[in-house]
């Protein structure tokens, strides 16, 4: 019988027999796949795994604090924090295109996991939260190898001085096995059933040249939006909802005074596979209180829009 207890108990003993007494690396992005992959490996050779966790400074808002309090205050598990927010931000000054970010930004990735992987000269196993869905998409692709630190980073594989071998633990799994393996693993609920992020994270939410300044403003933005989907119902009815940073100054009217400051647009669509997407019919209510607590709580921010296109012929992303 197929059940996540089975899935658990049958992963954690290939896992053991595959590694041995070998020690191994995960980087951990905070999504969904890396956190199942961590928990699981944890159960099964427990300080043998080591995860890197990068915080690009283009996260959701506490974000890298929940990882760390997730995965190393409560489970215990050994996890790497590199504050690599300046890093980011200097490579991506300037940048304006979309593609060219993507790169910059999946580029840094690998070139910081792999610093670190090179201080732990003991690992001998690279482990990845590839899931099946990525294992079909990167068979179709020109070098097979996309699924590896995973299409999501957007980079076509590890240099190739990297010797280390791939533990892939959830391979054969769909995502909504993935996630019942994770509540089975007691990892929070929230973190198993949230909704996708892309690798570039805010670097394509924020329009145009990336700074710490937007990203600022859009994390504020952003965790409003989140916490009212969330206390209104409405998160999981939605597949995917986001704030985006538009680099537009628009006028406003604050008490006596005149306001000139940035636009936020909202995103919020529902689909099954994301290749088609429906924009979400948010309350109107909700829509007003959004706007009136983004204008009203994050200085910087003096109008708010939604985003009513579909995909097609928009995308979900902005970028
Ligand atoms: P689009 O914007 O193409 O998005 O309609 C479809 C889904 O893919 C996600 N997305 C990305 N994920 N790296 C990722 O890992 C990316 O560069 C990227 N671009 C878009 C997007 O969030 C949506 O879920």
């Amino acid at each position: 019988l197929w059940n996540p207890k089975n899935i658990i108990a049958d992963s954690i003993e290939r896992v053991r027999e595959q590694v041995g007494d070998d020690e191994v690396i995960l980087g951990l992005s905070g999504g969904v796949d890396s956190s199942v992959v961590a928990a699981l490996l944890h159960e099964a050779i427990g300080d043998q795994l080591t995860c890197v966790f990068v915080d690009t400074g283009l996260l959701r808002l506490n974000e890298g604090d929940q990882v760390m309090d997730t995965f190393a205050e409560h489970m215990g598990v050994k996890v790497i924090r590199v504050n690599a927010s300046e890093r980011y931000f200097s490579a991506l000054e300037g940048v304006t295109d979309p593609e060219a970010k993507r790169k910059i930004i999946g580029n840094l990735f690998i070139e910081i996991f792999d610093e670190e992987s090179a201080k732990l000269t003991s690992a001998k196993w690279l482990a990845q939260g590839t899931i099946y869905p990525d294992v079909i998409e990167s068979a179709g692709s020109k070098t097979g190898k996309a699924h590896v630190i995973k299409s999501h980073h957007n980079v076509g594989g590890l240099p190739d001085d990297m010797k280390l071998e791939l533990v892939e633990p959830l391979r054969e799994l769909f995502k909504d096995e993935v996630r019942a393996i994770g509540v089975e693993l007691g990892l929070p609920r929230k973190m198993v059933f949230r909704h996708p992020f892309p690798g570039p994270g805010l670097g394509v939410r924020i329009l145009g040249e990336v700074k710490e300044e937007y990203a600022d403003l859009l994390r504020q933005a952003d965790h409003i939006f989140m916490e009212e989907l969330d206390r209104h119902d409405l998160y999981d009815k939605t597949s995917q909802a986001f704030a985006v940073f538009l680099p537009v100054k628009s006028v406003g009217v604050m008490g006596d005074g005149r306001r000139y400051d940035w636009v936020i647009a909202l995103r919020a669509v529902e689909t099954i596979d994301f290749m088609t997407a429906r924009w979400a019919r948010l309350p109107y209510e909700f829509l007003e209180l959004m706007s009136l607590r983004i204008i009203n709580e994050v200085d910087g921010i003096s109008r708010v829009t939604y985003d009513i296109s579909g995909k097609p012929p928009a995308t979900i992303e902005w970028e």
